[in-house]
């Protein structure tokens, strides 16, 4: 049977992603086996990507008898095969392990990775998000972190929990949030993965309204929980600006780390910021920009018209051209906010105005910027893979984080757990 199977064939089936909303473990898991089998974590996952592959064996060879026996032995092919073009593989020494939770596209991933951080597993929901995660790190990311099966995949002794979760309010019912008053929450489920796996060290972000949300209430539930019902050391959290860590975006987002009590850890300075002035124009396309990205006459009178109605009432609804030497705003997904944020002059360099079919002028040179310049505003490299539409990589870049704010943060936090260790 085994010269029946064509690995190569195999191999290319199996590494095929079709967006799909139903949740596939075995795939997942097998992924995360082939990316996990120098390590002692493989083993998590050997099980469901046997079987994995014994399902795909069954589809392609109907007639023959695939035993697990020979399935695995596929399997072991497929490591040796395995496909390592991909743009962001693992360190090759890794120096410590993490989990990705809420993964979004991986930016976590990559500033953990470039300190010499194993991903040992990640969690996210989103089709498209997980396309463009399997594109740039090979693997596919597990799903829905709420369900005990998700949970019950993540390994155990990593060093690292990454997690940049949705913030929901909670219902107190005493004086002080506890545990258990966090239940039904998303904060919820990253507590309990907290409590069960004990990390070294965790590294949560947030929207900066996390501190008065709910009147400050969220927070202080949330340190309450990760202080006194988990045991972990956890310093002030921090504000903290991706424009002061290199790259033209003024993002702010919430940082709270944590470290476990036993390491002895009781103190934790942030990063300072790297004091490089970046302006817009470095993240600009260097060739020239399909006209798609470029308002149209009518819909820039009609933004206009917008302006001129609504700053009058002081709610300053519209849209604002970034100077090419300036700092763009936060990415954010979605809506009128994305033409808002981030549109951007390119009249006074090359662009030349386009005209329609009776010569009227219907591009005047004010454009939206691209998924790519989006990128590179949170800090992702230029081979990252954009492989979605324009649309969901807006929403995926917009819903990420900074990498390198995050990468220096995580420095510090990797500094303080090996020079413990
Ligand atoms: C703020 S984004 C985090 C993005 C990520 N840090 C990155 O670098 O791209 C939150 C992510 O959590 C995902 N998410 C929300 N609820 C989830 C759940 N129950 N299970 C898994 N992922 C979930 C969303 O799809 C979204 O991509």
């Amino acid at each position: 049977m085994k010269g029946k199977i064509d690995i190569e064939k195999i191999e290319n089936k199996l590494s095929k992603y079709k967006p799909s909303d139903i949740e596939n473990y075995d795939k997942s898991s097998f992924t995360h086996y082939l990316h996990n089998h120098k390590n002692g974590v493989s083993k998590f996952y050997k099980k469901n990507a046997i079987s994995y592959v014994k399902e795909e064996l069954n589809k392609e060879y109907p007639t023959e008898n695939i035993t697990n026996k020979i399935a695995e032995e596929a399997l072991q092919y497929l490591i040796i095969g395995l496909n390592t073009d991909i743009p962001f593989p693992a360190p090759k020494k890794p120096e410590f392990k993490f989990v990705d939770l809420f993964a979004g596209i991986g930016g976590f991933r990559l500033a953990l990775q470039n300190l010499g951080g194993k991903c040992v597993f990640t969690s996210e929901w989103d089709k498209y998000s997980k396309q463009t995660y399997k594109a740039n790190f090979g693997e596919l990311p597990f799903g829905d972190i709420t369900k005990p099966e998700t949970k019950s995949y993540i390994p155990d002794n990593f060093d690292v929990l990454c997690a940049g979760f949705p913030c929901q309010a909670f219902s107190i019912a005493g004086r002080r949030g506890g545990f258990e008053d966090t239940r039904g929450t998303l904060f919820f489920d990253v507590a309990e993965i907290i409590k069960k796996k004990q990390p070294k060290a965790i590294f949560l972000e947030n929207v900066k309204g996390l501190r008065n949300h709910d009147k400050g209430k969220t927070l202080s539930t949330i340190l309450n929980v990760l202080r006194e019902d988990l045991n972990y050391y956890v310093p002030e959290p921090k504000i903290i600006n991706a424009k002061e860590f290199g790259v033209p975006q003024n993002r702010e987002r919430i940082f709270i780390v944590g470290f476990r009590k036993d390491q002895g850890i009781d103190s934790f300075e942030y990063p300072e910021s790297s004091n490089e002035n970046v302006i817009l124009e470095e993240v600009l396309e260097e060739n020239e920009v399909s006209v798609k990205y470029y308002l149209s006459t009518k819909y820039l009178q009609t933004l206009r018209e917008h302006r001129a109605r609504h700053e009058s009432k002081g709610n300053g609804f519209g849209y604002e051209i970034i100077p090419h030497e300036g700092t763009a705003n936060a990415v954010v997904c979605g809506g009128m906010g994305r033409e808002r944020n981030l549109v951007i002059d390119d009249r006074l360099s090359n662009f030349k105005p386009v005209t329609n079919i009776t010569g009227e002028v219907n591009r005047e040179g004010i454009r939206k910027m691209t998924p790519r310049e989006w990128a590179r505003l949170q800090g992702f490299p230029d081979d990252f893979k954009i492989v979605v539409s324009d649309a969901q990589a807006y929403k995926q870049f917009g819903n990420s984080v900074a990498v390198p704010a995050i990468q220096a943060t995580a420095l510090k936090i990797i500094e303080k757990i090996k020079y413990n260790a």
